[in-house]
């Protein structure tokens, strides 16, 4: 069966069948009843003229297809739908979409009902609290009580926070192969995004060329594009810089999936279409920090090793380039390679890019775990051993972040660590980063856009192809 307005993945048995066992799962971790919200889009300027809409991600992890202004209740593997059918104004503006029924039998629901039913199915039900601000007004009312921010969740809705973490760190089949088609396209919009560069003049043009390909294969982005060349300013939304033949140009884009599911790949590459030795000596020591933690990533493994890792490479990168001075492992202790790598090694990535990020550090850091305050580890964002399943990203870099590098304090702290001199010869280095999308397996780990080379020769020559 097709539905007209569903993406392709919704109209095939198994994603009922997938739904069914997340369901099932769910039972067994949490005895209440579940409500979630779609959340739904919020208007620009009137009502019809909308912000792109995202649909609540953990709405989406049971409800398998993206819906706005629906909720969902799962009670012992059970899965009522909540919508209203298309009014006839629906129908005059936007055209024949789907009915309820003909969605709830594509998503494999027990029994469907209008919205307003549900003022009556929600007693004693956990729920997570979502993004929009008009469902969340309303999801203490329908529920007769307070709704905190997913982050701070108590009691019953913290309990199915937990629940939601557990299930969404491993991915099943279904959730895997939406990653993998979301990663294969970006994969693609990279390749654009570099056989652009030769006739581009600005950012714009790359970003236009990669988007292309993503809104070509009818995908969104799961983030806002970082193409830069002003790559020292990690999440950089700006597009209006020109592209001077001795820039770098860092590209952070990633494809979601009709379905939702993200990718979140990152590549730095020379606009000349050639690395000045400058700019290759420092992009093969962030390449050396990649392939260090992707050799040493298997189950087991904490994360926090991978990031100490990608750290200790770099400054011993870093030492024999002459920027850092002194040993490396005494470097990384201080956090001087901090200064560089200011970030975290990466995240998980899922339905959303830093996935479950909304649930704050539940997803991310192991129970009994919390952030350090050190200067080197205070944005890693995972701390947990790997398990197969997840997937993860590898994401080191090397910046020359002005504020960091010029600010007194620190300056101070790292006198003796760097060579201040000597690190001028490295101006027309401001920001490198190398990002991949891995997934765990039961022995080892799959590199999931490893179709993208990473490799200096092999990215010039994608430029000049
Ligand atoms: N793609 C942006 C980030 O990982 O923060
Ligand atoms: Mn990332």
């Amino acid at each position: 069966m097709q539905i007209q307005d569903l993406p392709p993945s919704a109209a095939c048995l198994p994603l009922a069948e997938t739904l069914k066992q997340r369901r099932h799962q769910l039972t067994a971790l949490i005895d209440v009843p579940v409500v979630l919200w779609s959340g739904r889009s919020s208007a620009r300027n009137f009502p019809a003229n909308i912000y792109p809409f995202r649909t609540s991600s953990h709405f989406l992890y049971f409800a398998g297809v993206p819906l706005e202004n629906a909720a969902i209740r799962l009670e012992k593997g059970r899965l009522e739908l909540f919508k209203d059918d298309p009014t006839p104004a629906d129908l005059l503006w936007h055209g024949v979409t789907s009915t309820r029924d003909e969605i709830a039998a594509a998503i494999g629901a027990d029994a469907a009902f209008p919205l307003i039913a549900l003022m009556s199915r929600t007693s004693g039900a956990a729920t997570l609290s979502v993004q929009d601000p008009a469902t969340r007004q309303q999801q203490p009312r329908l529920l007769d009580r307070p709704v905190a921010s997913a982050h701070q969740a108590q009691g019953l809705d913290g309990a199915l926070a937990k629940a939601i973490a557990h299930m969404r760190l491993c991915h099943d089949a279904a959730g895997l192969a939406e990653i993998r088609a979301a990663a294969a396209v970006t994969v693609e919009a990279h390749i654009a995004g570099m056989a652009a560069t030769r006739l581009a003049h600005r950012e714009a043009q790359i970003r236009a060329a990669m988007e292309g390909v993503i809104l070509a294969h009818n995908m969104t982005t799961a983030y806002s594009s970082i193409v830069t060349v002003h790559g020292e300013v990690l999440h950089n939304n700006q597009y209006h810089h020109p592209l001077q033949p001795g820039d770098l140009l860092l590209a952070d884009v990633g494809a979601e999936a009709e379905s939702g599911w993200a990718s979140d790949v990152t590549r730095t590459w020379p606009v000349s279409g050639k690395f000045s030795p400058t700019q290759r000596d420092l992009y093969d020591v962030v390449l050396a920090a990649h392939d260090r933690c992707i050799e040493q990533l298997r189950p087991g493994v904490e994360y926090q090793d991978l990031h100490l890792l990608a750290a200790q490479t770099l400054a011993e990168g870093l030492v024999s380039l002459g920027i850092l001075r002194g040993q490396p492992d005494q470097l990384v202790a201080r956090d001087a390679h901090a200064l560089f790598f200011p970030h975290g090694i990466g995240h998980l990535l899922g339905l959303d890019v830093h996935d479950m990020e909304d649930l704050g550090d539940l997803a991310g850091y192991e129970t009994g775990r919390s952030r350090s305050d050190r200067f080197g580890l205070c944005y890693l964002r995972l701390n947990r051993p790997l398990r197969p399943g997840m997937v993860v990203t590898i994401e080191p870099g090397f910046y020359q972040v002005p504020a960091l590098l010029n600010d007194p304090e620190r300056r101070a702290t790292y006198q003796d660590c760097v060579n201040w001199e000597h690190l001028t010869k490295f101006a027309d280095v401001r920001g490198i980063r190398i990002e991949n999308d891995v997934l765990v397996t039961d022995t080892g780990c799959e590199v999931l856009t490893a179709a993208l080379p990473t490799h200096a020769d092999a990215i010039e020559a994608l430029i000049s192809r």
